[in-house]
């Protein structure tokens, strides 16, 4: 299928649902792999909490702020050319209270130029979804394995396995539905629980371990690009070794720099 490349609005994003055209998100941190993905055609960009265990080296997404989060969405907005550029709400800027959810939320807009945001959660985020729309800010939803609930959850485990799970996963998804999301992130459920979801749902569902049945997928940039160190979960596929090619490219380096083979003369001003 050919590409048109004008920039993904939210309501074009939104039309995908279900258009056998699926959906493709990468999370990006940074203005060169924005730039990677945007020269990739991506349709939307997401600038993921996962920034705190993947880039920032915390054991989890918990400790990432709302400075730290727009600092790197800033980087990405400065490479956005065409895709949808989502900033993700970090622990704490929106569970309190929905009028900080929503003062939150246009930080994202105005400081980074972000086109939504994404929260994670369901029923009970409807109040914070509801004024975050009410400022004219698109949301995005995160249902599933949520992150942020890590403790919650007793670790990072796929979801709704149990019918009784499942049934409460899809009482979610129809309620931030209902309030508005424009799509919706499902994370870490049976490939059967995701395809009933879908369906249940008129927006589009975006995949992260939750089989093919999904209106689109999404994967960190690090992980499919083999960058992140140790075994991926078993839901990455990894499309490059870039940090075997790091490591190789790195220990070469300092292995001319030890036998004084760089800088050659053509390293060299004359
Ligand atoms: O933080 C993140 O990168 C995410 C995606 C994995 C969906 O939430």
């Amino acid at each position: 299928m050919t590409r048109t490349r004008k920039r993904v609005t939210v309501p074009e994003f939104r039309a995908r649902k279900g258009a056998g055209d699926p959906l493709v998100m990468v999370t990006a941190y940074d203005t060169v792999s924005a730039n990677v993905c945007e020269e990739a055609g991506v349709d939307a960009m997401l600038v993921g909490d996962s920034l705190g265990n993947v880039l920032l080296g915390y054991e989890d997404t918990l400790p990432v702020t709302m400075d730290e989060m727009l600092h790197h969405a800033r980087a990405v907005g400065r490479a956005r050319t065409h895709a949808l550029l989502i900033g993700d709400m970090p622990w704490m800027s929106y569970q309190l209270e929905p009028l900080e959810a929503a003062r939150n939320a246009a930080r994202f807009v105005r400081e980074a130029r972000c086109d939504a945001i994404k929260l994670e959660g369901g029923m009970v985020r409807v109040p914070a979804i509801r004024a975050i729309l009410d400022a004219g800010i698109p949301v995005m939803g995160h249902l599933g394995l949520t992150p942020q609930s890590v403790l919650a959850m007793g670790g990072y485990k796929v979801q709704g396995r149990a019918e009784e799970d499942a049934w409460r996963l899809i009482q979610d998804a129809k309620a931030i539905a209902e309030a508005g999301v424009f799509g919706m992130v499902i994370e870490g459920l049976p490939g059967e629980l995701a395809r009933r979801l879908t369906a249940e749902v008129d927006v589009p569902t975006i995949g992260i371990g939750a089989g093919h049945a999904c209106d689109g997928q999404v994967l960190v940039y690090h992980d499919l690009l083999g960058m992140s160190p140790g075994k991926s979960p078993k839901f990455v596929r990894r499309y490059a070794e870039i940090r075997e090619q790091q490591i190789e490219a790195v220990r070469r380096f300092a292995g001319d720099v030890r036998e004084r083979v760089f800088p050659g003369d053509e390293e060299t001003y004359n």
